[in-house]
This record gives structure tokens, sequence and C-alpha cells, in this order.
């Protein structure tokens, strides 16, 4: 879902960079040199900072993310993220993944956005699912990224485990098991102001089209309460502030098979809570062929339109304050190897750049550069692949695949 836009001005901000683990920090650093091309050609200037998340920051303080790194996140004007997690750290408190959680919620970042479409036509044949089903693909996924039964003081016992809520239950409290039974019913909230913004994301993204794009909200309604609550505070903000944008109700669990049947009926925007939108992002990766290809955007407003300046979660730079990362994990199975897919964390940084730093054209450039490096020589393309896509090429002959075009389209 590219934007137009004209050639930036000199721009630039204050990066913060967690690598990650296993794959995580071998994609980040080629997805940097797009970065380095790009400052070269604009004259823009990222001021980098390194930093450690996950099983790294555990190794070496103890802990998933320290306090310097969360006060690090929140001022700066973008985190561009690498997976962490694997199995070395097992599953004990905290793990990895709690770092990235953390971070999530000190940035407010509570829209994230999954972006589900072939970047290159030809990688269509790559979908398990038959072409003429799944051609054409092309929706926005918009995720509730900081509610939703992900947080809260987690109960973990021998014979238990419970996911309750933040708000009911001071931290670090012992509870009594007539108290953990009272927090399973209300273990799974949301709250009004949670719901109204993410809702406006998604309306005003839609707004960004011409006509605007159609809106699927899907919740579990005829089960769920925070999802009845989920749907009725959504058609109040979309009846009152967006109301030429078509908005429909979806039950999730036959949206996740709706987008495998009838993928294309849901080009448009998709808007979910927490749960449901981290599985059906992956879905996302089953649809494509390649987890490799996804990237995302977790934002603390709506972005804007080009030329206009966002109305919540500005950064300094102009742009929303966000945090950009694939949508795949540290992949351990195939880490140190050279073989990871770079394209996902280089597509992230292009929703960084647009989103972010308000920089369209090249956020344009690095997009067409990755089609163009996947594009079939058929199609007038270089047929660069990782193994993921079926080819044979390493992390770093893609990377530089797509550099040699980011540097051909920006005349560098
Ligand atoms: P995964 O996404 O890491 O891997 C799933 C499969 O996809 C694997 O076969 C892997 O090799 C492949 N794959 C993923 N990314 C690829 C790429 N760029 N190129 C080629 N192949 C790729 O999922 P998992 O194995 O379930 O999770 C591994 C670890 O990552 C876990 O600890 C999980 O919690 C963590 N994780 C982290 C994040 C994050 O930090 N944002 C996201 C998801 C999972
Ligand atoms: C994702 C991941 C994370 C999530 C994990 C690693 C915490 O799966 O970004 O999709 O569940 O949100
Ligand atoms: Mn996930």
């Amino acid at each position: 879902m590219a934007t137009n836009g004209s050639a930036s001005k000199q721009k630039g901000g204050k990066l913060l960079i967690l690598p990650g683990d296993h794959i995580g920090p071998e994609v980040v650093h080629e997805a940097l040199k797009i970065l380095d091309i790009i400052e070269e050609s604009t004259g823009a200037q990222f001021e980098r900072d390194f930093d450690l998340c996950g099983g790294r920051s555990l190794d070496k303080h103890k802990d998933s993310v320290t306090e310097a790194v969360l006060k690090k996140s929140e001022e700066a004007d973008a985190v561009f993220f690498g997976s962490a997690g694997g199995p070395e750290w097992g599953h004990s408190q905290p793990n990895p993944e709690s770092g990235l959680l953390r971070i999530r919620l000190r940035m407010q970042i509570f829209a994230n956005l999954r972006p589900c479409n072939f970047v290159s036509k030809s990688l269509v044949h790559r979908s398990p699912i038959k072409e003429e089903i799944i051609k054409g693909v092309d929706f926005m996924l918009i995720r509730e990224n900081c509610g939703g039964a992900y947080y809260g003081n987690k109960i973990e016992e021998e014979d238990y485990g419970c996911d309750p809520c933040v708000s009911l239950i001071p931290p670090g409290k012992h509870l009594s098991h007539s108290l953990m039974l009272i927090s399973i019913a209300i273990s799974w909230e949301y709250k009004r102001s949670e719901i109204e913004r993410v809702a406006r994301v998604a309306g005003a993204l839609a707004m960004q089209h011409d006509p605007p794009l159609p809106v699927w909200s899907a919740d579990k309604a005829n089960v769920l309460a925070s999802s009845r609550v989920w749907r009725r505070i959504v058609h109040e903000v979309f009846d009152k502030e967006f109301p030429k944008v078509t908005l429909r109700d979806q039950l999730a669990d036959s949206l996740a098979m709706l987008l495998i049947t009838k993928p294309t009926a849901f080009n448009g925007i998709i808007v979910t809570d927490n749960t449901f939108g981290d599985i059906l992002s992956d879905e996302s990766g089953g649809l494509t062929g390649s987890l490799g290809l996804l990237p995302s955007a977790s934002l603390a407003g709506a972005p804007a339109a080009p030329g206009s300046e966002p109305t919540q979660g500005r950064n300094n730079a102009g742009g929303v304050r966000g945090l950009y990362e694939p949508v795949h994990g540290s992949a351990p199975d195939i880490s140190g190897k050279g073989l990871a897919n770079p394209a996902a964390q280089v597509l992230s940084l292009a929703m960084m750049l647009r989103y972010s730093f308000n920089m369209h054209r090249e956020a344009d450039v690095v997009e067409e550069a990755v089609a163009k490096v996947l594009d079939s020589k058929e199609d007038g393309g270089l047929e660069v692949r990782t193994g993921d896509l079926g080819g044979r090429a390493g992390t770093r002959e893609m990377s530089e695949a797509i550099q040699g075009e980011v540097r051909r389209l920006l005349k560098v």
C-alpha cells in the first residue's frame, strides 16, 4: 500500500536499534546498509544507538530489557527491531519475548500494521493456495498491540496458569486461589479508550484512499464480552468519525478460514484484537508463501497522509513514533548460516521511512527494489531468492541485490 510522495528534503532522526537474537542481527545488519545508501542519496542523517533486547539482554543484564533501554525507546523517533528469542533461553520468566512486550507497552505503540500482499507478482505461484484464489490479495491487518490477553501479572504454577489483567491484581502480590478464579473471568479485557484509538487508526488509514478502503473488524463477539464491547465501540467510532467507510464485522475464527478460501474478499483493512491479530498475521505468511517477506510497524498514532502531520504519537521528526520489525521470529533453525531472507526486515525499514520519517519516496524506492530483486527474469527482474522462496541465494547475496537496486533507483 505505497503512497506517492515527492523527493524528501534533508531529514532523519534518532533511531534506537535493537538487533535481537539469532537471525535478528543478521537481517538488521543488512537492512541498515540500505539506510546508509538513503543517507548518502538524500543527506538525511539518522543517529543510530544500538542496544539489547531479548535473549542477549537476558545474558548480559539478567533481564529481557533494561529500564535504560525502555527509556531510550520512548525517546527515540523510531525503534528498529530484530526478532528476539530462542530455545536456549527456555520458558523461564522473564523470557526474551517479554522484552518486546514491555517496549510495546512503554512506547504505547498500540496499532500494529501488518500488510499482506505479494511484493512481487512472480511469487504468487509460491503460495500453497491456488493461484486463481490468492492472486491480488492485498490487505492491511491492524492488530491492537498494547492490551487484551497479552498484558498482566501472569500466574504460572505447576498445574495452573492464568493471564489476568494488571489493573486488577497488584504486581507481585501473592494471590489466593479464590482470587485466581475471579481473575479468570476478567482475564481478557478492553477499555473504551483502547478500542477507540485503534479503530481510529483503521478509519484514518481507510480514508487515505479514494474511495476509502473497506474495513473488517474481527472479534469473537459470540463468546467474549471484551469482543462485544469491542464491536459496539468500533461501530460507534466509525458511525461518528468515518461515515464514508464501509465497516463489517467478522468472527475471527471464520476469518481464519475465509482468508484461505477467499483471501481477496478482504482486500482493504482488517482491525482486530492483540491475540487474534498475532495469529492471523502469521497466517499471512502461509498465504503469501513465506514469513520472510512480511514487515510490520507498531505505531503510537495514525500515520498522517503525505504532506500532513500526525495528530497523535508525533515524534520529533514530524512522523509517528513507532517500532519496526518483521512478522517472523528469530528463526533459530537457520541462524548463523547466512540463509535468512532479509526482505521482511528491509521492508520494515521502508515502513519506518514512510511512517516515522515522512520519507515516502525513499520508502517506495526500497519496496520497488525488493520487488525487482524478487521478480522473475521473465518479468524483467533479477530473480534472486533465498531458500524460503525456493531459491539458492544467501542473506548477503539477496541484500546486495536489493542495495544495488536501491542505488540504481536513487541514482547514487
Ligand atoms: P519463526 O518465525 O522464527 O520461524 C518459523 C519458520 O519460518 C522457521 O522455519 C524459520 O526458519 C522460517 N523463517 C522465519 N523467518 C525467516 C526468514 N527471514 N528467512 C527465511 N526463513 C524464515 O517462528 P518460531 O520458530 O516459532 O519462533 C522462533 C523464536 O522467535 C521464538 O522464540 C519466538 O518466540 C520468537 N519470535 C520473536 C518475534 C519477535 O521478536 N518479533 C516474533 C515471532 C517469534
Ligand atoms: C509477534 C510475536 C510476538 C507476539 C512475541 C515474540 C512476543 O509473535 O510479534 O507476532 O506474540 O506479539
Ligand atoms: Mn506472532
